[in-house]
């Protein structure tokens, strides 16, 4: 019963310039070169710190009429959303659609690192943009 959400995955921060981003995690707060991926179906580049849990992703629009660079537009840089591993995301969603969650993918959609990913509406998730996801593999 508590074991269906895993943890945190990632949080994920939205930059106007993804190059100028990475230099500043690498160069000032001292992390290894990311992991670098364009991720097509939700239209972003991502650069991706750490390795397991508790990541860091910078997500950085590749379309002008995309949900982060609206986002981008409205609010600047800054925190877009917070990622939970969940166990069986086809499962969770089939919950939350029972207990009436306001989700924005009714259905999992294709992520970075070829997880299987799904987002709740900050205004079903207590004002926090929250991805579901379900990683390919356990997390090593
Ligand atoms: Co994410």
């Amino acid at each position: 019963m508590h074991d269906k959400a895993k943890g945190l995955d990632h949080v994920a921060i939205a930059v106007k310039d993804l190059d100028a981003a990475v230099k500043y995690y690498v160069e000032v707060l001292g992390f290894a070169p990311p992991e670098l991926e364009e991720v097509a179906e939700q239209q972003v580049r991502t650069a991706i710190f750490g390795h397991g849990m508790g990541r860091i992703e910078l997500i950085c629009p590749t379309a002008a009429d995309t949900s982060v660079a609206k986002f981008l537009e409205k609010r600047g840089e800054g925190l877009h959303h917070v990622c939970v591993e969940v166990a069986d995301l086809d499962a969770t969603l089939a919950e939350l659609k029972g207990k009436g969650a306001q989700l924005i993918d009714q259905t999992p959609k294709a992520g970075a690192g070829g997880a299987r990913i799904a987002f709740i509406h900050p205004k079903g998730a207590h004002g926090v943009l929250t991805e579901l996801r379900q990683g390919p593999k356990p997390h090593g």
